[in-house]
């Protein structure tokens, strides 16, 4: 019988990874070379690893009592700790751009906007 496996992908990395069901989505993370930084490794005193589920949370476990009541109303938006998440299907998640990167990137992107005002 061959060892089940699904797809997370994590963007804005572009990365994914296949793994076990049951596998949390920050041990995913790691596995793709994805970071995401945390202090409590896992038991939910950081609030650190909280990422976006895509598709209403699709491919995932749905958020035990403790994560719920650590998550409140932030769950309607797709939000779960990467920690207590685990795979259970395909499944699309987005992680917190890290501030330096995404500065870089509007940095990069104004530009690319003005040389394109430039040319036209
Ligand atoms: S790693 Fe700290 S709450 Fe998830």
């Amino acid at each position: 019988m061959p060892i089940q496996s699904h797809t997370v992908s994590f963007s804005p990395d572009g990365k994914s990874v296949r793994v076990r069901p049951g596998t949390t989505l920050l041990a995913a993370a790691r596995s793709a070379g994805v970071r995401i930084p945390v202090r409590c490794e896992g038991r939910m005193g950081c609030l650190m690893c909280k990422v976006t589920v895509e598709s209403e949370g699709a491919g995932v476990s749905p958020p035990a009592e403790a994560e719920r009541r650590k998550l409140g109303t932030s769950l309607e938006s797709g939000i779960r700790l990467a920690c207590q998440a685990k795979v259970c299907g395909e499944t699309s998640v987005v992680t917190p751009e890290d501030p330096l990167k995404r500065a870089v990137r509007l940095q990069l992107e104004r530009q690319k906007d003005e040389e394109d005002d430039f040319w036209a």
